[in-house]
Formats: structure tokens, sequence, C-alpha cells
């Protein structure tokens, strides 16, 4: 068997064309979207990370401001810089890219920024409402599989799920959503008995554990459909540097049923949907805005 490719390429620009129309409606209206990303340190994968975002919202219509911090800002200085922020009413997103330096509390980070302007979803409080099954910010990762999912049309009513990793960013918010909609989910880690017997049994297996082409074709079943969040370069050999997925592509691909490729799969998305929710953002405070009672 050869997989069909999931081509989230392809699916983001759709998405992100759509985030456009959204965003030209808006600042028609008097309110142009925009998000603010900041950056502390100077780690080169999260620098592309960060200028892909930038680069995609300048081609939506969407206002953005990059903070660049150095290594060795204070954590009390980040989270004065995020007051301000949240203060601002020009600014409808803010995302902070992790890892940050180990001075600084992630989780305080994360927590000080407004509910309202958390695109990335990782406050407690949207984490919250997405386990209750209310979601207001979806992590952008895991959106962007569903959003892979649902397009290619995948049945996930009764599917056997299997995620492959545990992070806040993607195992946990995935499995939620896998769950939401109505697939039985087991979500696998490094401690986890026997990875391959559980991989074996998933009609839909996401990987997302950070360890190269670690997902080879006997863990997976023939049919399967296959996402693999990895983005690893290969660390020596003929390839060395390149970009690798979690999943051996060349392998699984003859087994599966259909299988996202790396790059050109979920990483598009996930910049796509940080889109969406800066949309989202941003159309609910402009919506605030209106019906709020003017002032005197
Ligand atoms: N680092 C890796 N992925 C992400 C993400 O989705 N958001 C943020 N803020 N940092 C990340």
């Amino acid at each position: 068997m050869t997989a069909k490719i999931l081509d989230g390429a392809a699916l983001a620009r759709t998405i992100r064309g759509e985030c456009a129309l959204r965003a030209a409606a808006l600042t028609k209206a008097g309110t142009q979207p925009g998000l603010a990303v900041i950056l502390v340190g100077e780690s080169p994968a999260s620098a592309i990370y960060v200028r892909n975002k930038v680069k995609a919202c300048a081609e939506a219509g969407v206002r953005s401001i990059l903070d660049h911090l150095p290594t060795e800002t204070t954590e009390a200085a980040l989270l004065a810089r995020i007051d301000e922020l949240n203060a601002d009413p020009g600014v409808h997103g803010i995302l902070v890219q992790l890892p940050l330096p180990p001075q600084i509390d992630e989780r305080r980070v994360i927590e000080r920024v407004s509910p309202d302007k958390d695109v990335d979803g990782f406050h407690v409080g949207n984490a919250g409402a997405l386990m209750t099954g209310a979601p207001r910010f979806v992590p952008c990762t895991p959106y962007g599989v569903m959003k892979l999912l649902e397009h290619a049309g995948v049945e996930l009513a009764g599917a056997e799920a299997v995620v492959v990793g545990r992070s806040n960013i993607v195992g946990k918010p995935q499995a939620m959503l896998l769950l939401q909609r109505h697939a039985t989910v087991t979500i696998c880690h490094s401690r986890t008995r026997d990875l391959a017997e559980h991989c074996r049994r998933a009609d839909v297996l996401v990987a997302a554990v950070g360890k190269a082409r670690m997902i080879t074709a006997d863990m997976v079943k023939p049919g399967a459909v296959v996402i693999d969040v990895g983005m690893n370069r290969i660390p020596d050999g003929p390839n060395a540097g390149k970009l690798c997925g979690d999943v051996d592509f060349d392998g699984v691909s003859q087994v599966a049923g259909a299988i996202t490729p790396v790059p050109g799969g979920v990483g598009p998305m996930t910049i796509a949907m940080l889109l969406v929710n800066t949309l989202e953002a941003a159309e609910r405070a402009n919506a605030a805005q209106q019906a709020a009672p003017a002032k005197a």
C-alpha cells in the first residue's frame, strides 16, 4: 500500500486566504487584528518559527509586533512586558515562544497572558475549557491536526486514536480534541510499556515525541492514518541536518492509508491556526467594543 499524502501546506494556504478576508473585513470596520510575538534568547529553531509566524501575519493583513528580548531577560521584565501587551487594545493575541531560558518560570509567564489574548491556548483557563468540552482558544498544532483530519474526511467516532507524547503543547490537548470527536484515545509516553503494541492498534496515530523516525512501519496498522508532528534534524549520515519527522516516512508510507509529510504536513497548519485564533480574538474584541455603551 502507498499512503495518501495529507497536504498540510495546501490546506494551510486555503485557511490563510480565509484569514486574510476576515482581517480585511475587521480592518475595514476599524479594528486591524494585531498579534504580539515575544522571543527571548537566541535559539535558531525558535527564531525560524517566530519569523514564519510574523511573515504569515503580514501576508494575511494582521499587524504583528515582534519583541526580541535578550537571553538574560529577567522573569519580572518579561511579566511587565506581558502586562503592557495585555492592556494594549491594538493587540488581540499574545504569543510567548517556548522554550524560555532557565531563569524564567514558563508556567508563571503562560498564566500572565490574558486568557482573552492567549492565542496559543496554553493558559490554564483555556486548557480547562478544552478539557471540559467548551474550548475557547485551542492550541495551534493539535487544532491544525484536527483540521487536517476533518479535511481528509477521517471518521473519528469510535476510532482507536493513539497519541504518542504527553506535552501540554501537543499531546494532551490533541487527546482531548480526539476524545471530543468520540475517538477512543490512548496517550503513550516515554514510560509506556510496549509502545509498538499500542501503536499497532491505532486507526489514527499521532506522533509528537521529538525523536527522529522513531515510528517505524512495523508499529503501524495497515491502512491507518498517521500524523507526524515531529520536526527533527537528522543527526548524522548523508542527510545530516535535513528536517525529518517522528515517523519513518519511507517505510510507514508503504503501510499507512494516509500520512502527513515533514515538511509540508502539520507545520504549516500550526501557523495557519495561529492566524485563525488571532482573528477569533480580534473579532471577539471588536464585537465587545460594539456592544459596549459609548463613553460620555
Ligand atoms: N514552541 C513550540 N511550539 C510552540 C507553540 O505552538 N507556541 C509557542 N508559544 N511556543 C512553541
